[in-house]
């Protein structure tokens, strides 16, 4: 049997930065709020003309250049984002395809936002462990900018842009493989976080005249604590279903959307700080990007070490959750 295994890691941001007084100039808020009640002190903002599909172009070159694996080799892409370079179609990931001259491959979007990178990771394992593809790019990439009111205060100081990219091959080595994804979803929750407009369940059609705009709206005191607690119990779960103890864990790599939430996750876990990965201040809540882009950062910070035991824990608007169990295991190592 083919088992799937996270090879390399990779991620970009964008270069202009967007701090917490910044925002104070735009709308009613503070840096000291912000800090406060996020820990986010800045995020970056893509160019107006930069997309998404070139964030995750990015990251995608850094993923393969550090996989050892020849970018002819691979033969699917999966793109997490909910800020996608077309409505509809073409898919982002199809693009990235493109601009990286993939040539013939499968590939495809998901939608799950924060836990995007989570679902891609699931969908890469299955597909590989099936024997149907054998070297698989993800990735999750978002130009949240592009899809954020800047007169909300209760969103806008929350988001940024960037990309994260992995490439998943197939191993017959066991120790090498990932060794579980558990990921759900509870569309009941869905209208704590949406873009309520620009689809067909919009109450504004095309015809409309009056231009919508796909903004995110969010009910965050009542999204934070669905966060905490389903972030917790899936960690418990996917822990216990494969009789790992927390301690087994080098990296917790939360979703990076507040301090406060991976705070109140990692201390019910029993997480010391040493585990538990933080880059919200640097690059806020990048969704489908930011469990990518803390796992690099780790990796280019030189404390991720092949062999060691990431865990990953997402969660996001639909409302979606994921984890997964996954040894770094660079094809040198
Ligand atoms: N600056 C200053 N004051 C503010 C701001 C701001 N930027 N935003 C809200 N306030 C005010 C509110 O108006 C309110 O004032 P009031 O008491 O006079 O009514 C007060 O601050 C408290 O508001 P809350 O919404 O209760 O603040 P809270 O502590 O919950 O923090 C936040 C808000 C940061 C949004 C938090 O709820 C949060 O992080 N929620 C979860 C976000 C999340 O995890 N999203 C999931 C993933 S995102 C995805 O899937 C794309």
């Amino acid at each position: 049997m083919a088992y799937a295994a996270l090879r390399s890691i990779g991620a970009y941001v964008p270069q202009k930065i967007l701090t917490n007084d910044d925002l104070a100039k735009m709308v009613d808020t503070s840096d000291e709020w912000i800090s406060k009640r996020t820990g986010i002190k800045e995020r970056h903002i893509a160019a107006q003309d930069e997309t998404t599909s070139d964030l995750g172009v990015q990251a995608a070159l850094k993923a393969i250049e550090r996989s050892s694996i020849a970018k002819e080799d691979i033969d699917m892409i999966i793109c997490a984002t909910i800020s996608p370079d077309y409505f509809c179609m073409p898919s982002t990931a199809t693009v990235i395809s493109k601009k990286l001259g993939l040539g013939n491959v499968t590939a495809f979007d998901i939608s799950a936002a924060c836990t995007g990178f989570v679902y891609t990771l699931s969908i890469a394992k299955a597909f590989i462990e099936s024997g149907m593809k054998k070297n698989i790019l993800i990735v999750g990439a978002e130009k949240l900018s592009a899809i954020t009111d800047y007169n909300d205060r209760g969103t806008c100081i929350l988001f940024g842009d960037g990309a994260g990219a992995a490439i998943i091959s197939a191993t017959d080595n066991k120790q090498e493989a990932i060794i579980d994804v558990n990921t759900g979803a509870d569309g009941t929750y869905a209208d704590l976080l949406m873009t309520p407009n620009g689809g067909t369940g919009s109450p504004h059609d095309a015809l409309d005249g009056e231009a919508n705009a796909c903004f995110m709206q969010m009910k965050g005191n009542e999204t934070f604590k669905v966060a905490v607690r389903t972030l917790t119990n899936d960690v418990k779960e996917i822990l216990e279903s494969n009789s790992i103890e927390s301690s087994a864990v080098k990296h917790f790599v939360p979703h990076q959307a507040n301090y406060r939430i991976i705070k109140a996750v990692g201390d019910a876990l029993g997480m010391t700080s040493e585990q538990v990965v933080v880059t919200v201040a640097k690059y806020g809540n990048t969704s489908g990007a930011s469990i990518p882009m803390a796992i690099n950062d780790i990796y280019e910070n030189g404390s991720l070490k092949a062999g060691e035991l990431l865990l990953l824990d997402a969660f996001g608007g639909g409302l979606t959750w994921g984890s997964a169990l996954v040894p770094f295991s660079p094809i040198d190592s």
